[in-house]
């Protein structure tokens, strides 16, 4: 009789915004929403969208065109744009794209259940109200495509680090962390369910800070002390920040991952100064060195961006030299897309060409291949602890786990389960996995 109304949400972008859709999926399901993976079924579509890059909204600007076919086949049908894209463009989205009904900015998520009143009595409804305060901390987040062994846990939100390209700043507001209590009590909510290994997410986790003196290395050793079957990662390390109290705090704990994030951007000490990146190609080179010296065997991968304002070919070539000098295990490699309003917009010239841009990132990708064929070729003959996470895509004959490295690891099924630690010897490799055999204790 009292049927409930059914949600469909696709998410965008980085690990923060998944992460969000399980809240709104908590805020919605609270709200008598039940959540479907059948967008034909829907009563409700939200996006959680991504302004990041261009080509981010581009993707997210067409794929509202395809939603008008569901409305047309169901008129009652409601069209969310949450998120980034929603905060950047706020009006402006809906007099762009006339089949949205809802536009909700990332701290406004709590207001969707009065917006979406506002919707269903035909007008259009709009929360980009950004917060000081909002971290959504008493909000358990609902896990529905969740493996049921990995998870994030959101710890901080928004930035303002100011990097002169990137557009989060304005669209994520104003830095804060959340309640580190309500922090480590989800990690072990989620450890009794099952889960095996969470990850600590904030756009500059570095900067972590509770009003009680809690920094992130405190943080990430009280959320390691829930079990040491419980392993934890955390995403993202600004270099300026990354202190040898963390890694020393890291190297304590064997069930903290041994995997750093630590995206360097640009080679090019003139490019980072411009980039407004706080620090320089030597502090970045010392903070890896302090890994390596404090944390030997730990994986470290970048984001990289090319073609920034005025890049030149020597900055280009200083990029790839220090790709080198570090042998990421990993990169995230993009060209530069000119974000509107942001310092880089308002102050520097887009002026590299798209063909350049094109040549420089293939460079920097071809490098990196070989980069991480490298690091995984000398993984052959080495055994690790592996946490089985899924069967494998390619057949059900093999599950698929990751190191603590953060590396994909493959290997025959025999009776183990996801969820499992599996000690396994790697006796093959391709650029993106490791293959391997279970081997005794
Ligand atoms: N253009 C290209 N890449 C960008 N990133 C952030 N802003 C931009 C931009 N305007 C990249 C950075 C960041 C990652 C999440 O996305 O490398 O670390
Ligand atoms: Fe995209 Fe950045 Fe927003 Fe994440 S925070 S969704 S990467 S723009």
């Amino acid at each position: 009789m009292d049927q409930k109304r059914k949600l469909y949400i696709e998410t965008y972008g980085c690990q923060m915004n998944f992460s969000d859709t399980q809240i709104v999926g908590s805020i919605m399901t609270d709200h008598d929403f039940e959540t479907t993976g059948n967008i034909a079924e829907a009563d409700l579509i939200f996006v959680n969208t991504c302004s990041i890059r261009d080509n981010a909204e581009k993707r997210v600007r067409a794929r509202l065109q395809e939603f008008k076919r569901y409305k047309k086949q169901k008129p009652g049908l409601i069209i969310g744009v949450l998120g980034c894209m929603a905060e950047r463009l706020k009006e402006q989205l809906i007099s762009e794209e006339k089949m949205v009904d809802v536009i909700v900015g990332p701290d406004a998520y709590r207001d969707l259940p009065r917006l979406l009143n506002i919707a269903e009595g035909g007008q259009k409804a709009i929360n980009v109200i950004l917060s000081a305060d909002e971290t959504y901390a008493d909000i358990n987040p609902v896990r529905p495509d969740s493996n049921g062994v990995s998870a994030f846990i959101s710890i901080m939100r928004g930035c303002e680090n100011f990097c002169s390209y990137c557009v989060v700043p304005y669209t994520r507001g104003r830095e804060r962390s959340r309640d580190p209590q309500t922090i480590v009590k989800e990690a072990e909510d989620l450890f009794s369910q099952g889960y095996r290994e969470v990850t600590l997410l904030g756009q500059n986790v570095n900067s972590y800070k509770w009003d009680d003196g809690t920094g992130f290395a405190k943080l990430l050793e009280r959320v390691a002390l829930v079990n040491p079957l419980l392993r934890v990662r955390f995403a993202t390390s600004h270099p300026k920040d990354l202190t040898d109290e963390l890694l020393h705090t890291m190297a304590a704990h064997p069930n903290i991952c041994r995997s750093i994030h630590l995206p360097v951007q640009s080679g090019s000490d003139r490019i980072l100064k411009l980039m407004n990146r706080k620090y320089d190609s030597s502090w970045y080179r010392q903070r890896i060195e302090a890994i390596r010296r404090i944390l030997p065997g730990c994986a470290i991968s970048t984001d990289i961006i090319t073609g920034f304002c005025s890049e030149t070919e020597q900055d280009h070539q200083e990029t790839l030299e220090m790709m080198k000098w570090a042998a990421y295990d990993y990169a995230f490699m993009f060209k530069y897309s000119e974000r509107p309003d942001t310092l880089a917009h308002k102050k520097y010239k887009d002026d590299v060409p798209e063909a350049v841009k094109g040549t420089r990132l293939q460079e920097i990708i071809d490098l990196q291949q070989e980069l991480s064929f490298r690091s995984n070729h000398a993984d052959i003959g080495r055994t690790f602890e592996v946490l089985a996470e899924s069967l494998s895509r390619k057949s059900g004959k093999e599950l698929s786990g990751r190191n603590s490295q953060n590396k994909v690891v493959v290997f025959p099924r025999e009776n183990y389960k996801p969820g499992d630690y599996v000690r396994v010897r790697v006796t093959a490799c391709t650029p993106a996995t490791l293959k391997g055999e279970a081997v005794a204790e």
